[in-house]
């Protein structure tokens, strides 16, 4: 298996990414760190703890991050409801506390202690993986690989926006960690709008009869509510598409540019823009998804939700 470290803030498509990679036979999991974003920080890291408890993961260290961007104020995300992780009433509260120390110096130990560089899976706003930058540098050769799901460069579809959440939320995080040349690959919207959860996929969902089975239903019909009423469509697995590349980089097709971000606009604040032509005569800092398998993503999200035969 491959090991991770895994930063998030769950959020349910992160939640259903965490049991992915707790589930998954080809990732070895080995810490989650939590940043704020779908919601308040304490919020997100109590959702992470809340999660690995009941799939059985409560060996799984979860290190708790930044309070807040790494220059702005905080703006939550707004499909997950107040607590981040609504509808899933029955999920018991966290019996244990995050590791008293922070993300940030998680991650750096973690990196540090690897004898190979490691995959560093990202689904929230970068400001743990900013503040890594700056903090410990000296580890940034150990990340073998970024994937982050955030950005947005095409646009090719009236649902999507010209910012991406993640993007938007601390626009300065990506800006340190794409000048510090960081190997990121970026699953933006072009990408993860294209594995939604429409009526087929409530019906496999609706055959993995377990208490996992039901807790997914239940976070999806929740989290669908924002997708539907906005854009006409189902729930958008934006997070576990990120996780999954890890098990199958062959899901997406990527194309490396140059990447920047809009830190000072008015209408598209926090977007990504890709220079393909070259024009701003910059090296090529990033990676880009820019086509995906929905099919083959869908059912390796399904094989791992549903317990072996
Ligand atoms: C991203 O923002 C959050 O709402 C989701 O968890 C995902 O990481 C999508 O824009
Ligand atoms: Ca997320």
């Amino acid at each position: 298996p491959t090991p991770i470290l895994y930063d998030c803030d769950p959020g349910h498509d992160d939640a259903i990414a965490l049991v992915m990679a707790h589930r998954s036979p080809d990732i070895e999991l080995l810490g989650v760190t939590t940043t704020c974003g779908n919601a308040e920080l304490d919020k997100t890291t109590s959702n992470a703890i809340r999660i690995l408890d009941f799939i059985g993961a409560g060996d799984v260290p979860v290190a708790a991050g930044c309070v807040r961007p790494l220059a702005r104020p905080l703006v939550l995300g707004t499909a997950d409801g107040p607590s981040g992780l609504e509808g899933s009433p029955y999920l018991p509260m966290p019996k244990r506390d995050p590791v008293p120390q922070h993300a940030v110096d998680f991650l750096a130990e973690k990196l540090a202690a690897s004898s190979e560089p490691m995959i560093v899976v990202a689904t929230g706003p970068l400001s743990n993986i900013g503040l890594l930058v700056l903090k410990h540098p000296e580890v940034l050769p150990k990340i073998k690989e970024l994937i982050w799901m955030g950005g947005v460069f095409y646009r090719k579809s009236e649902i999507i926006t010209p910012t991406e959440f993640n993007a938007f939320c601390d626009p300065e995080a990506l800006k340190i960690v794409l000048d510090a040349r960081v190997p990121i690959t970026m699953v933006g919207l072009d990408v993860t709008m294209q594995v939604l959860i429409e009526t087929p996929q409530y019906e496999e969902l609706a055959t993995i009869d377990t208490e996992l089975g039901r807790l997914v239903m239940d976070w999806l019909r929740f989290y669908e509510k924002l997708h539907r009423n906005s854009m006409g469509v189902g729930g958008a697995m934006h997070d576990p598409l990120a996780l999954a590349l890890v098990i199958d980089p062959t899901l997406v097709r990527t194309r490396p540019a140059h990447i920047g971000v809009d830190l000072g606009g008015t209408y598209a604040f926090g977007a990504t823009v890709a220079d393909f032509w070259k024009e701003r005569g910059e090296e090529d800092n990033a990676r880009i998804a820019y086509e995906v398998d929905a099919d083959r993503f869908f059912k390796l999200m399904f094989d791992l939700l549903r317990d072996p035969a």
